[in-house]
């Protein structure tokens, strides 16, 4: 094929997943096949630069950084829209909305989600993406063009399968961020201490507003689309028509539009969707109800700044204030200390609140919070209520400052504050309040890893005081355990049995379960490798050595330093070992296979063969490829053919992909 030919095909196939995607919302093709596609189209674009459209998907990306953005008209007045607090007030309007259309029959309204985002507006000329701008003041809007074409859920040329687009064609939309694309965003952004955004309408405000497109780009922003604009060479008799006009185009509109034939059914959609707002993927603020006949819209007009043909259905306020009446420190599973605000008991959006978080001491300097202040309060989503801000003019002249304990509340043992970490902490391991959570991270599949020993077993023993710390877990006995709830004489012994297995464990899982603030597997791993196994010498290490290690940052160092500078914890560890926990001999790259000679067959599953062959040559040992009587191991993979054979008639060992890898400790 030409490459003109294999180009259109690439950007139709591109244009194709798109809708399935983003239209359809059910995608064919994997990331990596769709990824690959476009690479394909790039390579060949590169090519043949005159073969560049720009209405190539490969066009989203890269324009010149603007020095501004241009101000334009929009050609029809981009309106907001009425209010209605509750459904009284929505009763109000379906029946002033009969009156307007003097009617007594029931009228058809669509139901939208009112999305809090960004409103923008596409403009479509003859089916291609021309511009793109903010609402801005409803009059005029900012030409952002350029940062549009980067979100991929916007189409640069339009669908013609089903529908011809006219030649102008104006759509409204809303840009938004998803929840969970917006907190990966922001915990991205904090850990490269970046400044973070208070709300995903914030983060997609501020992404439209980049004049460098390229950081548009890497923004995860998606658009429905619900209105239209000036539209020149089609009419449309219902709203709903519009609607599903877009969708054949190839514009998301958003699946929670439903047509609603009453004020009952206004008011259930309104309802419902309340209940169900926090599992939306995105944030809504409220309901919008559209009347759907063309005509009737035009009959009902417009006032000064909404149109009379729409209402938006507001949630109850999610926003309250309240008065604080003390701050008190409380302590996380993993001893993180939270200064929480007590307040005057106020309901948020249907739920009676009493306390809320303040976050650390940072973000209370920051919002100068005081016992006795009145306060926002705001609950979001499954969020723990939070405190965003103090009322100033309301603060009495007693409000006084608090700053977090130096001690722990529950154990009283030292609070300390890491440098550069916002958040204080109790590093005691014996710590009443961390020792469940602990004691969870410690028998974890990444820890001592002890089989049937589930949470509720570790809530039971905690409750009945039969274990506080770590080394407890080790001399609990049969009777303990039989005693609990739910627990048969096999179960019992079975628990013990793994306990006792889990006692032969290795340096990394054991410092791993520990829970040392900042040493995560990985890092246990290097640690071990660093001290070949010796505890006593992990725990000698001086803040020096430790970061000489590679990998070991000193925060992390701090970390440990801190974790060892507390007799207590010494103590436990001590008691695990004085209680029979031993490290399994690890021989680090040391000559564990010398002088043995492998061969392999078959199909290994978990590590490639070169990187198989690799580790038996780092460790001394020899890979040839064929069985003789010199073989000493026959590694078989799947379906393992004549090597096999040959192996057991020479009576040569043969071990299996696992207990090759075990060999290799990996
Ligand atoms: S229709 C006159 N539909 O809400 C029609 N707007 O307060 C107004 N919004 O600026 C637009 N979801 O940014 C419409 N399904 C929806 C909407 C929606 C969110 C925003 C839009 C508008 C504001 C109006």
């Amino acid at each position: 094929m030409e490459d003109k030919n294999k180009i259109n095909a690439l950007r139709k196939k591109i244009d194709d997943h798109n809708y399935h995607y983003y239209v359809l919302d059910n995608p064919i093709i994997s990331d990596y096949e769709y990824d690959n596609l476009l690479r394909n189209l790039q390579d060949l674009e590169d090519k043949n630069p005159e073969l560049i459209t720009p209405d190539s998907p490969t066009q989203r990306v890269g324009a010149k950084p603007l020095d501004a953005f241009d101000s334009i008209d929009h050609s029809i007045p981009m309106l907001s829209l009425e209010n209605a607090m509750d459904a009284d007030e929505l009763t109000g309007y379906y029946n002033r909305t009969k009156r307007g259309l003097k009617t007594d029959h029931n009228i058809e309204f669509v139901a939208e989600p009112k999305l809090d985002g960004i409103g923008v507006e596409l403009v479509y000329e003859n089916g291609l993406f021309v511009s793109g701008l903010t609402r801005g003041d409803g009059i005029k809007g900012e030409n952002i063009t350029q940062n549009l074409k980067t979100i991929n859920a916007i189409p640069l040329s339009l669908r013609t399968d089903k529908l011809t687009p006219p030649e102008l064609l104006e759509v409204r939309g809303e840009v938004f961020m998803e929840k969970d694309k917006f907190k990966i965003f922001n915990d991205d952004r904090s850990k490269n201490d970046m400044s973070i955004f208070a709300n995903p309408r914030n983060a997609a405000a501020g992404s439209l507003r980049q004049l460098d497109s390229t950081i548009t780009a890497e923004r995860p922003l998606s658009i429905y689309c619900y209105e239209p604009g000036k539209i020149n060479g089609k009419r449309f008799t219902k709203h709903s028509e519009f609607l599903s006009a877009l969708k054949d185009w190839g514009f998301p509109v958003n699946r929670e539009i439903k047509l609603v034939k009453n004020i009952d059914e206004i008011i259930s959609y309104h309802n419902n969707l309340e209940k169900r707002r926090h599992s939306l993927p995105y944030e809504i603020d409220g309901t919008v109800f559209k009347v759907n006949g063309i005509e009737e819209r035009e009959i009902l007009g417009l006032r000064s700044r909404s149109p009379r043909w729409a209402i938006a259905g507001k949630f109850k306020a999610e926003q309250v204030t309240s008065k604080i009446l003390d701050i008190v420190a409380s302590i996380g599973r993993t001893g993180a200390v939270t200064p929480v605000a007590k307040l005057n008991p106020v309901n948020v959006g249907g739920v009676v609140v009493t306390n809320a978080t303040l976050h650390n001491q940072d973000e209370i300097d920051r919002k100068d919070v005081r016992i006795g202040d009145t306060v926002l309060v705001q609950r979001a989503g499954d969020v723990i209520p939070e405190v965003v801000k103090v009322i100033k003019s309301k603060r009495p002249h007693n409000a006084s400052k608090y700053s977090l304990p130096t001690a722990c509340p529950i154990c009283s043992k030292e609070v300390s504050r890491p440098t550069g970490e916002s958040v204080a902490r109790c590093n005691n391991l014996s710590c009443p309040a961390q020792i469940k959570g602990r004691i969870k991270h410690f028998i974890s599949k990444g820890g001592l890893d002890i089989e049937g020993f589930g949470d509720k077993l570790v809530d039971q023993l905690v409750d009945r005081n039969l274990i506080k710390t770590f080394d407890d877990i080790f001399r609990l006995s049969f009777t303990d355990l039989e005693k609990l709830d739910r627990m048969a004489e096999k179960s019992a012994q079975n628990v013990i049995d793994a306990i006792n297995n889990s006692k032969k464990t290795t340096f990394s899982k054991f410092v791993y379960a520990l829970g040392i603030r900042n040493v995560g597997a990985h890092l246990s791993k290097v640690l071990e490798e660093e001290f070949e196994s010796n505890i006593l010498e992990f725990q000698k290490a001086s803040i020096d050595q430790l970061e000489e290690i590679n990998e070991v940052g000193p925060i992390v160092a701090e970390a440990i330093i801190r974790f060892w500078s507390n007799q207590i914890n010494i103590n436990i560890v001590n008691n695990c070992f004085s209680n029979g926990l031993e490290f399994s001999q690890k021989i680090f790259q040391s000559k564990n296979l010398e002088n043995l000679s492998f061969v392999f067959t078959g199909t290994l599953k978990k590590i490639k063969r070169a990187e198989a062959k690799n580790h038996v040559e780092l460790n001394g040992g020899r890979v040839s490829s064929s069985v003789s009587r010199n073989t000493d191991y026959l590694v078989a993979g799947e379906s393992s053919g004549s090597k096999l054979k040959k192996a057991s008639d020479l009576n040569i060992k043969i071990i299996d992909e696992l207990q090759f890898l075990e060999m290799i400790d990996r």
